[in-house]
């Protein structure tokens, strides 16, 4: 299987945002992960539009856009315009993901569903055929910084077995409190994308922290 490490930017210095995201493409990262909320599905307010088009032109990684916010068909168009090249939207605040996936769908990008802790894997069953991914939430969605929460390797197993006993081309991504001590076991579960936040940004070099988990899946 091959993996890839999504960077968290919620976790970045934004003084030197350009900067940093390029030491996490040139380490290796292929995906950078942009978490936007909303103050309302999520207690807390990140960045939006303005932030993903500035720095579209510093990379060419893979713009993974996670939507913690209510009412997310509103905006994917306008997501999608300004770099976006897969969009997450939670289950839990979409009143048709049906619909939510066809527009992601109809503006080239790729889509995924997001599901918080307490809810069922099985509810992202119906959508399996639809998406490209699902995000996997190992915390309660709203901040970097918190702890993994075990029962999620039960989780990312069953819905690997789910998947792969159906053959279904659908990555599994994994986010919060993701770092070097639980990577493996991460991946043991099924996971093969891997959100990494403060993991990235929030200690010693970020080129050494991206690289440390780049050998780490070849392991
Ligand atoms: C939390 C966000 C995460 C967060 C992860 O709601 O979705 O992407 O930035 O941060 P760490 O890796 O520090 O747990
Ligand atoms: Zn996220």
């Amino acid at each position: 299987m091959m993996y890839i490490l999504a960077p968290s930017l919620l976790a970045a210095d934004f003084n030197i945002l350009g900067q940093q995201i390029l030491e996490t493409q040139r380490a290796g990262a292929e995906y950078l992960h942009i978490d936007v909320m909303d103050g309302i599905f999520v207690p807390s307010i990140s960045f939006g539009m303005p932030l993903i088009k500035s720095i579209r032109g510093t990379s060419r990684q893979f713009f993974d856009v996670h939507l913690m916010i209510m009412n997310p068909e509103k905006y994917i168009k306008e997501f999608v315009e300004c770099g976006a090249d897969g969009i997450t939207f939670h289950l839990e605040a979409a009143d048709c993901a049906e619909k939510v996936i066809e527009d992601i769908h109809a503006s080239g990008a790729e889509a995924g569903i997001s599901i918080k802790p307490g809810t069922p894997v099985e509810a992202v069953y119906p959508y399996l055929d639809k998406i490209e991914m699902v995000l996997i939430m190992s915390v309660e969605p709203g901040f970097g910084g918190q702890t993994f929460m075990p029962k999620s390797y039960e989780r990312i197993r069953q819905l690997r077995n789910y998947i792969d006993e159906r053959k279904l081309p659908v990555k599994i991504e994994v986010d919060g409190g993701v770092g070097k001590k639980n990577v493996r076991e991460i991946i043991d579960a099924g996971a093969n994308v891997l959100v990494a936040g403060s993991a990235v940004f929030k200690k010693r070099s970020i080129s050494d922290n991206t690289s440390q988990f780049m050998a780490a899946f070849k392991e």
